[in-house]
């Protein structure tokens, strides 16, 4: 054996015990106390927006989100094939109906095209997922939500740090939505966040995630709310990884380039594509291989060897809560599945750990009748 490889592990170390410490010394160790509105201010200054609102999960702020915007029974709501099931579910929970959008091949992300043809009287709004952390193409999905008077939520969860155009991902729409699980770019051990630039929605979100307190002093409630809450320790936690997102983020992009280097002449290998604009954050390192029986193939060899990778999430269309949904398909969500890996993406690993990954997918590819 090698060494031990991450795929996605958190990146956890002494600054990020020292804030949970102390938060936990101060005694505020739920949802109130002064990390969560520190780590709010900091991310809205780190996304150069207006205000962000901090919740339990990235799946709660997408559904605070899309209650917030008043999507509801009867709407349509545009979500891509290729994503993890969390950017669907809230469109259920507030009652609207998912439509599926094909992805493009070269960048797995949104197809425009497709989303013009997905779109009636009832569509309310578009929520393009950057997936892997690769964003999306910005400019031609607000220009179709512009024509067509739609709402535009970003599923940010998996790019934090991540640009188009020279702006960050998740402040190019309406509202921005993220994620701070733990396999994500930087944790709070499981958070997210609602990110935008008007106030006064993001106040009335902030308002409705405390159970829609009226007033801290007081228990009286004006409306119905969610305890949607971040804690100060998760807050606390986040602090520190965000003092370390440069870092963490700048690794990642290595690995990313690292592996574009070593693998460049496996003429049988693509990567994920960004657009012309667009800098990834590399959440996670995409390929596609040759066809699915390589891809399993692929796998297996590099799980002896002691290398994690994962599949490519399977299409929305394949799981029983989304069978029967309206889908614009050109058979490309099913064609990434098939034969698309997310190869190690963790910090905890080195750049040595990408050459000795990227030795064995070598030695795998020259093997036989493979291309290399
Ligand atoms: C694309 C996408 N959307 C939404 C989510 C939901 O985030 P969370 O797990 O924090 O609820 C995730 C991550 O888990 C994700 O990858």
């Amino acid at each position: 054996m090698y060494k031990e490889i991450y795929l996605d592990a958190p990146n956890i170390g002494e600054l990020e015990k020292l804030y949970l410490n102390k938060a936990i010394d101060s005694g505020y160790i739920s949802s109130v106390g002064p990390s969560v509105p520190e780590f709010e201010e900091k991310c809205a200054d780190y996304l150069q927006i207006k205000k962000s609102v901090s919740t339990n999960s990235g799946t709660s702020a997408l559904h605070i989100a899309l209650y917030d915007l008043g999507i509801g029974t009867g709407d349509e709501v545009i979500v891509p094939a290729l994503t993890f099931i969390a950017t669907a579910n809230p469109v259920i929970y507030v009652g609207a109906t998912p439509v599926l959008v094909d992805v493009d091949t070269r960048t797995w992300d949104i197809y425009p095209v497709a989303i013009e043809k997905a779109v009636t009287e009832k569509t309310k709004a578009i929520i393009p997922v950057h997936l892997y952390g690769n964003p999306c193409d910005m400019n031609e999905i607000n220009r179709i939500a512009k024509k067509y008077n739609l709402y535009v939520i970003e599923d940010a969860a998996e790019s934090l740090g991540a640009k188009y155009g020279g702006k960050f991902t998740g402040t190019l729409g309406d509202l921005g939505c993220f994620s701070f699980n733990g396999n994500k770019t930087i944790t709070t051990g499981g958070g997210g966040m609602v990110a935008g630039n008007d106030e006064q929605r993001l106040d009335h979100i902030k308002f409705l995630i405390n159970q829609a307190r009226d007033n801290p002093g007081e228990i009286y409630h004006s409306e119905i709310g969610f305890n949607y809450r971040m804690t100060n320790l998760q807050a606390a936690i986040g602090l520190a990884q965000f003092e370390r997102l440069e870092e963490l983020l700048a690794k990642k992009r290595a690995f990313n380039s690292a592996y574009k280097e070593e693998l460049k002449d496996l003429k049988t290998v693509r990567f994920q594509k960004e657009y012309e604009t667009a800098e990834s954050s590399s959440w996670f390192t995409g390929i596609i291989a040759e066809d699915a029986t390589i891809r399993s193939d692929l796998q297996k060899r590099l799980k002896e060897r002691g290398i994690p990778t994962r599949r490519v999430f399977r299409p929305l269309n394949e799981f029983p809560p989304y069978r029967n949904c309206r889908f614009i398909d050109h058979g490309n969500s099913h064609y990434i599945y098939e034969r698309g890996i997310c190869l190690p993406g963790s910090t905890l690993n080195e750049i040595e750990d990408v050459n000795y990954i990227c030795k064995t997918l070598k030695e795998f590819y020259c093997e036989g009748s493979f291309v290399c």
